[in-house]
């Protein structure tokens, strides 16, 4: 598939908001933008298999999917590595902003769901993908940027300039 540029996508944020100092150490054939709408026949599903289980989504689903995050603004940030040889997603990386009362309104933004195609891996595109996630996050008003990790990723996170702090609680359902 030929590289589709961003003037000819529906983008979930503008991007403006996107680092141009980080998406400038990415290599020429790659390129970083916000997830568009048309991203579920640009493998966005099978990148992000590597995390968890991604069962294929139908159109609808996903379009439905893509404006419930569109509809909140200033909340949900997706980026997404494009190879432009293939116009296809090799990693992608999510932030959103939880709003609060404390802090004189503090803003926290929660990073997720980062996930590097396989065959790309330890090729520093985790590392850019936080690396803007993070830089937006401080951009729109936050004042710390959190995440969750197995023990394996700790330091991974550490070369990302994140520090162990607490302990996550979960139940599921
Ligand atoms: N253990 C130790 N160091 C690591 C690890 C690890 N598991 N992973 C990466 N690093 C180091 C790299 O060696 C590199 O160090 P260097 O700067 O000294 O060379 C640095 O961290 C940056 O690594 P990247 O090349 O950017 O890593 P990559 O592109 O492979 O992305 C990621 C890392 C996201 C963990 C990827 O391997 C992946 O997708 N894994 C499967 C899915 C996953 O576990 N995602 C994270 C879930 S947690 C969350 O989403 C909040």
């Amino acid at each position: 598939m030929p590289f589709t540029p961003d003037s000819e996508l529906e983008l979930l944020f503008s991007p403006s908001l996107i680092p141009q100092d980080v998406a400038a150490q990415l290599g020429a054939d790659l390129h970083m933008r916000p997830l568009a709408k048309t991203d579920l026949y640009r493998s966005h599903l099978s990148v992000l298999s590597v995390l968890t289980s991604t069962p294929q989504l139908s159109e609808s689903q996903y379009f439905h999917a893509f404006e419930t995050l569109r509809s909140c603004p200033n909340t949900y940030f997706t980026i997404v590595i494009v190879s432009k040889e293939t116009d296809q997603i090799i990693a992608v990386g999510s932030l959103f902003m939880e709003q609060k009362f404390t802090r004189n309104l503090g803003r926290v933004g929660h990073i997720e769901d980062i996930a590097v195609d396989e065959r790309v891996q330890g090729r520093k595109l985790g590392l850019r993908i936080i690396q803007a996630l993070t830089t937006i996050s401080e951009r729109v008003g936050s004042y710390k940027t959190i995440l969750n990790c197995s023990d394996k990723n700790i330091p991974f996170y550490q070369k990302c300039g994140f520090e162990k702090k607490e302990n996550e609680m979960a139940r599921y359902h």
